[in-house]
């Protein structure tokens, strides 16, 4: 799509321009695969700016591919609380248990043995080992598959079969190979700053004189918008239990797969520590009530006092949650075997405890409600 007599002059152009305006990213200091592996898994479905931080601490605690590998999972799940998509904290821990125990501690070479890790499919496989080992693999993911669509003027949906097949294709063929790492990741830069999902700025671009799109007058209509999965609404109450020491309890992960429907709760809570939980319908608090009887017992619950505090939104893939959370005073905080009783306190700042944002949320609105009842009787 770019002809063959123009490749030499295009590749040089990205290159001298990656080599030049890059940004200075954390784990581009680093060629250690470990680093690189880590980056490309936190930066799946998250932005460059929110993964610095987390990516910088998890170094700092698991250094290297020994230390992941040994760690608790819990351990794993607490630094990794905040960022989403959990399941890439536990695919990545397996993975690290394998690439110890089957190669050596050594990340394997072989893209087979990559693809056949957790968590690792064909672009983190290919990105991996062009920036960590230079082989030749150009990465295909939706910021690449947006620089190629619009500079082969390739309309339609680009993750149906064939036309991504068609891009990665294309990829292969642009594919400056004496360079993989710095070829993959200018690519990546360029959909990143430049070629922009909405209003790209082609004249900054250093590509811009090969790119048919902009010829065309099709910057703006490539790649096609897709068409979103339409959102499902679910409202959860959830019962933050407080003593006098202003303690609280927490349930331990849920085990399993989870029912996959919309108000699957196990995948609402990341599978993490959490508080008494139930999806609600009509009446939060009755609800509520009924469900922590079935807990505690009938007769503890009647005289329970709940305090409704505001609800809360909170998005989760192609949900909108709504939290209705509601702060129980409580003499004795009830024993239950498998629970956990910690400081309220510690859940919403850095907590030891690996929980999602949403319990995050719901422990912040407890503590601030607190501290406004405490000025209030003050007053
Ligand atoms: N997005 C995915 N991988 C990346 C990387 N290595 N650098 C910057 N952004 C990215």
């Amino acid at each position: 799509m770019i002809p063959a007599c123009n490749l030499p002059s295009f590749r040089n152009a990205l290159l001298s321009w990656f080599r030049r305006h890059q940004r200075d990213l954390p784990w581009r200091r680093s060629k250690d695969p470990y680093r690189i592996w880590l980056s490309e898994i936190m930066l799946q479905q998250t932005r460059v700016a929110a993964v610095i931080p987390y990516y910088e601490k998890f170094v700092e605690h698991f250094p290297d591919v020994q230390a992941l590998a040994r760690a608790p999972e819990e351990d794993v799940l607490r630094l990794w609380a905040g960022l989403g998509y959990y399941s890439r904290a536990r695919n990545l821990q397996q993975a690290a248990r394998i690439v110890v125990a089957k190669h050596g501690g050594l990340f394997p070479q072989v893209e087979a043995e990559v693809l056949a890790l957790p968590g690792i499919g064909n672009y983190t496989a290919a990105a991996i080992l062009s920036i960590a080992f230079g082989a030749k693999h150009a990465v295909l993911d939706g910021n690449v598959a947006r620089v190629l669509a619009r500079l082969g003027a390739i309309r339609g949906d680009l993750r149906e079969g064939p036309r991504w097949l068609r891009l990665q294709k294309f990829a292969d063929e642009l594919l400056e190979s004496e360079f993989a790492s710095d070829w993959n990741q200018g690519m990546m830069e360029l959909g990143a700053m430049i070629c922009t999902p909405r209003s790209p700025q082609c004249l900054l671009c250093p590509v811009s004189q090969y790119c048919s799109a902009r010829e065309l007058g099709l910057t703006e209509s490539i790649p096609e918008r897709r068409i979103k999965r339409a959102t499902v609404k679910v409202a959860l109450a959830i019962a933050i239990f407080v003593d006098g020491k202003g303690r609280t309890l927490l349930l331990p992960p849920p085990r399993g797969k989870g029912s996959g429907k919309s108000d699957d709760i196990p995948a609402l809570l990341s599978k993490m520590w959490h508080f008494p939980t139930i999806a609600v319908k009509k009446d939060a608090a009755k609800e509520l009530r009924i469900h922590l009887a079935k807990m505690l017992g009938a007769r503890s619950v009647r005289a329970l006092q709940m305090v409704a505090l505001s609800p809360a939104r909170h998005a989760v893939t192609f949900r909108s949650v709504t939290i209705f959370p509601y702060r129980i005073k409580i003499v004795k905080l009830p024993r239950i075997a498998g629970t956990k009783i910690t400081l309220l306190s510690e859940l919403a700042s850095n907590s030891s405890v690996a929980i999602s944002n949403l319990t995050r949320k719901a422990a912040s609105a407890a503590i601030a409600s607190i501290v406004r009842t405490a000025k209030t009787a003050l007053l």
